[in-house]
């Protein structure tokens, strides 16, 4: 059978190192087939999050070869295996043991997001009048899953570390994001983060904040 060699990052908050684990593979093997092989035959104290196995739950969020991806959708065929494949935990998040982080930080910044109000009902009985388009745009971002992965390969809080200035692409944080798009490379889901969320909002912050013809128009637009 065939071998390949798995370079996991061991260690917790205090620090770590890669460890090598030569195992089997075989076809059809996902990135995360092999981490439970090699807890189950060679490190049994081996941490890791898991939980659908079909990129649904967003858990299994780590960086194989440097990139951010879900281990159980990451394929074994798309990999190089004539060299050790590295699995570290995601490094914009605080490490606790090998590879799980603590993402607690993306719950407690929803919870700055305003919460939606609508606008008066369109219709005598209490109902309002949407247009398909506006359904697809809100639909796209039913689909993430909380992986953070997008959160996670963001460099204004990987390298820049503005946890407090900045909520990241998967809460539609658009203070110091450049548009680099790399978050949307990263979406297991494909949801088109920054053309679909994030440049919108932008828009609308300049046409609300910054149009001085805007500014304008709205002093002499009737109160009601
Ligand atoms: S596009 Fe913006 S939010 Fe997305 S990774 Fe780049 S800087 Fe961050
Ligand atoms: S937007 Fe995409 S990358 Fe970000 S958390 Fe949701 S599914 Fe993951
Ligand atoms: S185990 Fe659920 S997304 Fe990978």
């Amino acid at each position: 059978m065939k071998k390949a060699i798995f370079r996991i990052w061991r260690g917790d908050a205090k620090g770590g190192a890669f460890v090598d684990y030569p195992t089997e593979i075989s076809e059809g093997m996902v990135v995360l087939d092999a981490v439970h092989q090699i807890q189950a035959a060679q490190a049994n104290d081996l941490a890791c999050r898991w939980n659908c196995k079909a990129g649904k739950c967003g858990s299994c969020s780590a960086e194989i070869n440097g990139m951010p991806k879900p281990m159980c959708m990451t394929r074994l065929d798309q990999l190089a295996l004539d060299q050790p494949v590295t699995i570290e935990p995601m490094r914009a998040f605080p490490r606790i043991r090998d590879l799980t982080t603590d993402v607690s930080w993306n719950y407690r910044v929803k919870k700055k997001i305003k919460r939606f109000r609508p606008r008066p009902p369109d219709a005598a009985d209490g109902t309002w009048r949407m247009a398909q388009t506006d359904i697809d745009r809100v639909q796209e971002f039913r689909r993430c899953i909380e992986c953070f992965l997008c959160q996670d390969v963001c460099h204004v809080l990987r390298d820049h570390q503005k946890y407090e200035e900045f909520i990241g692409p998967q809460a539609d944080g658009i203070g110091y994001c450049n548009i680099t798009k790399c978050c949307t490379k990263v979406c297991p889901e494909n949801i088109k983060i920054t053309d679909n969320a994030i440049i919108p909002l932008k828009e609308r912050v300049v046409d609300e904040f910054y149009d001085p013809l805007g500014k304008l128009l709205k002093l002499f637009r009737p109160t009601t």
